[in-house]
């Protein structure tokens, strides 16, 4: 018996694997297989299952582990894969790629204004009302006001969307006119159903195109008219976040349907690390879109501000970083020697008292400790109950200190932190975080030298401040993918931006938390992308015709150059921070088509089976394409490229072409703004059109010696001037 064992083992290594022992090992893999064929008879699912039969090699199992069919704007499935099968269908002639499923992360009023798009303003009502967003997240709470549909009329006919009723969710109305989720994995949730259990969704969809709602406020913190950027556009939402993060096919089954349903605009603030396009379900998603004339905006990511964080980096996306605006929310501390200070935190919380007895972690340190945990840290297990509870509590650091004092029935956390945040959060206690340095060690002194040391935290209010600086958090170029295109984009903002809220998730997300509210203040690129999103929206609503390229130049050569504050914030701002109004009339376009996207992607190194598959074009040949020139071969309104390695000489060529949108006759002259050691050249530096429409091409050359040693980025400009139009790209 024992010598037939290891016979047994061969014997199954090549037998094909048909039953339910090897079934929980296979995982799902998402078939990416380009373009529809154009072919009416043509019947997706039909192509799918023979695909997967002949990969698993039994009809049974292959029914069995097919999980979804994509086949509304692109070809392709999801199915639960062993390795080899896998690899087997990527042999296929029809399929471009076969990646394994993965998990991406959410990228977690007065802010309009501020970009100079105030409410009275010329709009095309009729126009941006037959506008559609379609925003992927975690759903969408109509208990939010900004929802509200008085005054709107029936969705616009070429409308072919649905609207999803299930748990907590209980339909829309001509406001919110689509609602759809996708849970692909099955996966066991509270709300299946377009339902927000999270808050996210809500708060994006609501920055995106909410209506008016004067006098919102969290808890009378931030009180103004809260309101999306278009708020006469219409949302549809596409719920692909639950509560283990968004998956690759839910994302790609959420863009299937959204461009089939005819939305004009997608708000995607989520990501992962970025991938190959053909891996990569945003840049599959939006490639898509961007075919169908649709613009997708998606946020940069949340973790600046260290250098090459960027996510969502495939040309034709437009990549959003969150700036700030000139409101900021901070918080008093009164001490009752009458001293007082100001530091960031969103406190809901009014005191109830005049003051309250003030310790710190090191004088309330346990007598007997544990052994670990650091007390002025105000470690987990470090404190002692009876020295904390109803007393303010002062720690030094920057994690959770809230929870912790909570816990211990204390009545509020002073967090002094050695480098303070440029955004707000919100305590679970009443909290405030302040300056170690300075506020921290007088309030410090102030405990250790008095014997009843009291102070209260009161309720926060808002304040001006500088503005607009890249927010620490957000992600930095450069970019991994397309090393000569700079990413981020474009800023918007994205720092303690009050919107909608569910009142199904509370205001933490912390389940002991009980606040709960229609309206919430948060901070992220999440945030940002949805205004860059309602941008894009508002300059269609004008311009119907223009290209998603088109509309994200516009954005970008009007964008406002951003304050430089940090060492990477050049890396981090691309074109600067959104002005829409101005974006309406950009003088020049810098456009793309099609064909020219097709022959980057041949630059590229993407073969011409890969990208015929891509446009569902049949014996596409690189070779017959003349190459895009330059440095990096796309018509792109910005201008990058990475000195490899770093100590060599600089050297770029950047071809570009801008079509005329301004008026009829006019004349561009070229305006250079170059740090010493950088040549830069304009050919030709004078631009003369003699009517709208009409395309002209220049070329920009960069020339210099090897960067200076300590010098890590050379930051430019050029700006093409008529003397109304000032069409700026930065040069990085
Ligand atoms: C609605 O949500 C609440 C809170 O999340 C939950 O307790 C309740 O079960 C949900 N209702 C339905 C019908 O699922
Ligand atoms: C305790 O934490 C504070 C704040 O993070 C730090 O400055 C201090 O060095 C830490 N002490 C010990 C003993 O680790
Ligand atoms: C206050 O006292 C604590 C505990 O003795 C000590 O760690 C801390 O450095 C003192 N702070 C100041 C500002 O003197
Ligand atoms: C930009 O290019 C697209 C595709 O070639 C074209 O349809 C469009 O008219 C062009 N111009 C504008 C302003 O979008
Ligand atoms: C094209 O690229 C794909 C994916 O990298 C590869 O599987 C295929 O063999 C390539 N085709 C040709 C003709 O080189
Ligand atoms: C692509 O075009 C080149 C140059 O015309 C030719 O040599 C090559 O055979 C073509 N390849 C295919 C697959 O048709
Ligand atoms: C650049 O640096 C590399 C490695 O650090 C070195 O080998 C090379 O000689 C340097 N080149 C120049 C031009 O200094
Ligand atoms: C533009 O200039 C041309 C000649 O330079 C002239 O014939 C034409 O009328 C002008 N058009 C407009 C709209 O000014
Ligand atoms: C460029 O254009 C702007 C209008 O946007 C104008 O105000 C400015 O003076 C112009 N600058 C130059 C140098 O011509």
């Amino acid at each position: 018996m024992l010598q037939n064992l290891p016979l047994l083992f061969l014997f199954c290594l090549y037998c094909s694997p048909t039953q339910g022992s090897i079934q929980h090992e296979r995982k799902p893999y998402i078939v990416y297989m380009g373009e529809l064929p154009v072919d009416r008879a043509y019947a997706p699912e039909d192509h799918h299952n023979n695909l997967l039969a002949t990969a698993i090699g039994d009809w049974q199992l292959a029914r069995e582990s097919k999980i979804h069919s994509y086949g509304k704007s692109f070809n392709g499935f999801v199915a639960r894969l062993l390795p080899y099968e896998a690899e087997k269908l990527l042999e296929e002639d029809n399929v471009l790629s076969v990646f394994p499923n993965t998990q991406n992360k959410l990228h977690t009023t007065r802010s309009w204004d501020f970009l100079g798009l105030p409410l009275k303003l010329n709009r095309h009502s009729n126009v941006e009302s037959d506008i559609i967003v379609g925003v992927l997240d975690t759903g969408i709470s109509l208990d939010c006001p900004s929802f509200n549909d008085k005054g709107f009329g029936p969705p616009p006919p070429s409308w072919k969307g649905k609207c999803v009723t299930g748990a907590n969710f209980t339909g829309c109305n001509n406001k919110v006119i689509g609602a759809k989720y996708f849970n692909l994995q099955n996966a066991p949730e509270q709300n299946l159903s377009p339902a927000d259990d999270d808050g996210h969704g809500t708060h994006t969809s609501s920055t995106a195109a909410g209506v008016v709602v004067r006098g919102a406020s969290l808890d009378g913190i931030g009180v103004g008219t809260a309101r999306g950027g278009v708020s006469r556009a219409r949302i549809a939402m596409y719920k692909v976040c639950w509560s283990d993060g968004c998956s690759d096919m839910d994302l790609l089954a959420a863009f299937d349907e959204a461009i089939d349903d005819g939305v004009n605009v997608i708000t995607v603030s989520l990501g992962g690390t970025p991938r190959k396009f053909f891996s990569d379900p945003t840049a599959i998603g939006s490639f898509h879109a961007m075919k169908r004339g649709i613009l997708t905006s998606c946020s940069a990511g949340n973790n600046g501000p260290s250098t090459m964080t960027v996510e969502n980096v495939a040309p034709w996306i437009l990549t959003v970083a969150a700036s700030n605006t000139d409101r900021q929310f901070t918080t008093a501390v009164h001490l009752a020697d009458g001293k007082k200070a100001r530091g960031m935190s969103i406190n809901t919380f009014t005191p109830e008292k005049k003051m309250y007895p003030l310790i710190s972690g090191a004088l309330a340190s346990k007598v007997s400790r544990d052994g670990y945990g650091n007390a002025s840290a105000c470690d987990h297990g470090s404190l002692s109950q009876e020295k904390v509870m109803g007393k303010i509590v002062y720690c030094l650091g920057t994690g959770n200190m809230d929870y912790i004092i909570k816990e211990l029935k204390g009545a509020g956390t002073i967090v002094g932190v050695s480098d303070p945040n440029d955004y707000s959060t919100i305590p679970v206690i009443p909290g405030v975080y302040i300056d170690a340095n300075t506020d921290g060690k007088a309030i410090d002194l102030y405990i250790n030298s008095t014997k009843n040391a009291q102070a209260v935290i009161q309720k926060t209010t808002s304040t001006r401040g500088p503005a607009p600086y890249v927010a620490s958090f957000s992600s930095r170029g450069p970019q991994s993918i397309t090393v000569n295109i700079l990413k981020p984009d474009l800023s918007a903002p994205g720092v303690d931006i009050l919107a909608g809220y569910s009142k199904l998730a509370t205001l933490t997300g912390d389940p002991a938390d009980n606040r709960r509210n229609v309206f919430n203040i948060l901070s992220g690129t999440s945030m940002a992308c949805p205004h860059a999103a309602s941008a894009a929206a508002y300059v269609k609503s004008f311009h119907p015709d223009w290209s998603p390229a088109a509309i994200k130049s516009a954005l970008m050569t009007t964008a406002i150059p951003m304050r430089i504050k940090d060492a990477t914030a050049e890396l981090g701002s691309g074109s600067g921070q959104i002005n829409p109004v101005s974006a309406l009339d950009p003088g020049l376009l810098y456009n793309s088509s099609m064909d020219s996207y097709i022959a980057f992607l041949c630059k590229e190194g993407y073969n011409s089976s890969s990208i015929g598959i891509l446009i569902g074009t049949k014996g596409l040949n690189c070779s017959t394409i003349s190459p895009p020139q330059g440095t990096d071969g796309i018509n792109y309104p910005s201008m990058h490229t990475q000195i490899i390695p770093s100590n060599a000489s600089i050297s770029a060529i950047f071809y570009r072409s801008v079509t005329n949108v301004g008026s009829g006759n006019s004349t561009y002259k070229a305006k250079v703004r170059a740090p010493k050691g950088l040549s830069i050249e304009v050919i030709p530096d004078t631009l003369n059109f003699g009517g709208v429409n009409q395309e002209l091409s220049f070329k920009v050359v960069l020339k210099g010696p090897p960067m200076p040693k300590e010098t890590k980025i050379f930051s430019a400009s050029l700006e093409w001037n008529d003397s109304k139009h000032n069409v700026r790209s930065p040069i990085v």
